[in-house]
């Protein structure tokens, strides 16, 4: 089974997903919205393709992912993982992936969605947050959610150290997740 990961950012959770010793799927592409992010680096050290594409350069967003979807149908892409893509899909690929879209977000949802879901928490004071791994909608970090893990807020800690232990779970959840889901995929 050939996938994709979309990123925007850092990458570590691409990173996460290329590391894994038994991933249930080929991550053939990543696509990328932001030209220079650190992200593509890391995705040719993998020998993974990038397909990198600036929103600003098409009319609509429709048109922006109807050039992905190209893409993606060329290469044979089934599965899609979202991974510190800092955009909201659109109903051409809605449509076209239904219910093969993944993401990962770090709060607890549908506590703290959208950007800086660690701040949001840190800030809120609450003692416990966590990560979120979901299928996608039309929505805000909405969607059917697949599997959730708490990370715990000590009464001592930085926004900082949040961030290392919840990204740490995610780096273990995200794949342990996708994995999961491909297989039970697969016996259906
Ligand atoms: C992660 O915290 C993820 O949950 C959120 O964006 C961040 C991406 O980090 N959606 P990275 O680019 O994978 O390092």
């Amino acid at each position: 089974v050939k996938a994709a990961v979309f990123a925007s950012g850092n990458g570590s959770n691409f990173e996460a997903i290329m590391k894994h010793e038994k991933l249930a799927c080929d991550v053939v592409l990543l696509v990328c919205d932001k030209p220079g992010a650190s992200v593509i680096e890391k995705a040719s050290s993998y020998s993974v393709q990038t397909f990198v594409l600036n929103p600003e350069d098409f009319e609509s967003k429709g048109k922006y992912e109807e050039e992905i979807l190209i893409k993606l149908e060329q290469e044979g892409v089934e599965w899609i993982f979202l991974a510190g893509y800092m955009r909201i899909a659109g109903e051409t690929l809605l449509h076209a992936y239904e219910r093969k879209i993944m993401n990962i977000h770090p709060s607890l949802l549908p506590a703290f969605p959208g950007k800086d879901a660690i701040g949001q928490a840190f800030r809120a004071g609450v003692a416990v947050t966590g990560v979120t791994v979901h299928f996608i909608d039309e929505g805000v970090d909405t969607g059917p959610i697949i599997a959730q893990e708490q990370v715990e807020i000590f009464p001592e800690d930085t926004e900082e150290l949040l961030k290392i232990r919840i990204q740490k779970v995610e780096h273990v959840l995200y794949p342990t997740v996708i994995n999961s889901i491909l297989l039970s995929d697969k016996m259906e």
